[in-house]
């Protein structure tokens, strides 16, 4: 079953002010706020969620290619992915166009100031389903709107069964335009808060949306996760963590369990714990595709958790 993995692909730019913004950021002169930083620290990463996912479907060694727009700024992430050997098939550089990218700056508070320039990730709607052959197994991930929902319309069109997975993107959607989504998925993943948004905005519970698809997936950090499928529910807890780094990206690196549980016509209980996992090694990582391993590690560590192996 190979799976193609609509969505982002960006560059994170994260940097470290070694002080309280609160200190530069005077509350009686933010009427001419221009401030300026010194960073010392900067990081550059590979992101976006189509990006991220694919890395932790091939860790698993799992089947999929992802389908996103980059701009002429892609060549070092080309690199990457090509050592790797996650597919670049679909991908389509839009001229003119930056890749997405995030400009991140943290201070000692953990306050974090953001700017984030969607760029080519506007156009991915210049994808199409059609374009990939092969594909038993969809993933609509945060990109753009109109691709977003035109990657949703081009699966359930084909008869392709997919994932929907609004993430950051959830406030692009009203209630008419998320039931839709749900009318066309057959699963549904999101994080606590936007399963909660998701409640909100169609009117529906997580227990009636579960009537309408085959699994609705709940991920709660470090509480682990839900699996609602039909009036049954899964509840599967988080694996143990060595040391916290960075919490980005985990929703990514669960995605990718839950796509190679299903690749695998694994059972819920199974394809929950392999995604709990797949984000407890990502969270002892800074960045979203800093970590790795064999398959052997990583059912060594599944056993160490769960009591069984893959
Ligand atoms: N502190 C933690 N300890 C163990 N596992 C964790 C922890 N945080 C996250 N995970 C694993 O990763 C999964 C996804 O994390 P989370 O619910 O935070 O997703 P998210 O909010 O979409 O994250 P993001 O969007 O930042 O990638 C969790 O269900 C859990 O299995
Ligand atoms: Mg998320």
């Amino acid at each position: 079953m190979s799976a193609l993995i609509c969505g982002s692909f960006a560059y994170d730019t994260i940097m470290v002010f070694q002080d309280q913004f609160k200190k530069h950021i005077l509350p009686d002169q933010v009427h001419i706020l221009n401030v300026s930083f010194l960073v010392p620290d900067l990081r550059r990463e590979f992101g976006g969620c189509a990006g991220n996912i694919a890395y932790n479907l091939k860790l698993l060694g799992g089947e999929g290619a992802p389908m996103g727009t980059v701009g002429a700024d892609f060549i070092p992430y080309a690199d990457w992915m090509d050592e790797l050997g996650v597919s670049r098939d679909y991908l389509k550089e839009i001229y003119g166009s930056y890749t997405a990218q995030a400009y991140i700056t943290t201070d000692q508070d953990d306050n974090q100031i953001t700017a984030f320039h969607p760029g080519a990730m506007n156009f991915s709607h210049e994808n199409k389903v059609s374009d990939a052959s092969d594909v038993t197994l969809g993933l609509v991930s945060p990109d753009g709107r109109q691709g977003m929902i035109e990657h949703a319309e081009q699966f359930a069109a084909a008869g392709i069964p997919f994932m929907f997975d609004p993430g950051q993107g959830m406030p692009m959607f009203d209630g008419d335009d998320l039931n839709r989504f749900v009318h066309q998925a057959s699963w549904l993943a999101f994080n606590d808060y936007e399963a909660s948004l998701m409640q909100e905005r169609t009117g529906k519970t997580i227990e009636q949306l579960a009537q309408e698809v085959r699994a609705v997936i709940v991920t709660r950090g470090g509480e682990g996760s839900l699996v609602y499928t039909g009036d049954k529910l899964h509840e599967i807890p988080a694996a143990s963590v060595g040391q916290l780094q960075d919490p980005t990206g985990c929703g990514d690196a669960y995605r990718a369990g839950l796509l190679y549980g299903l690749q695998n016509n694994l059972d819920w209980e199974v394809t929950g714990r392999v995604a709990s996992l797949m984000g407890a090694i990502k969270i002892e990582h800074a960045g979203t595709q800093n970590h790795g391993f064999t398959f052997d590690e990583f059912n060594s560590r599944f056993k160490e958790n769960f009591g069984f192996i893959l």
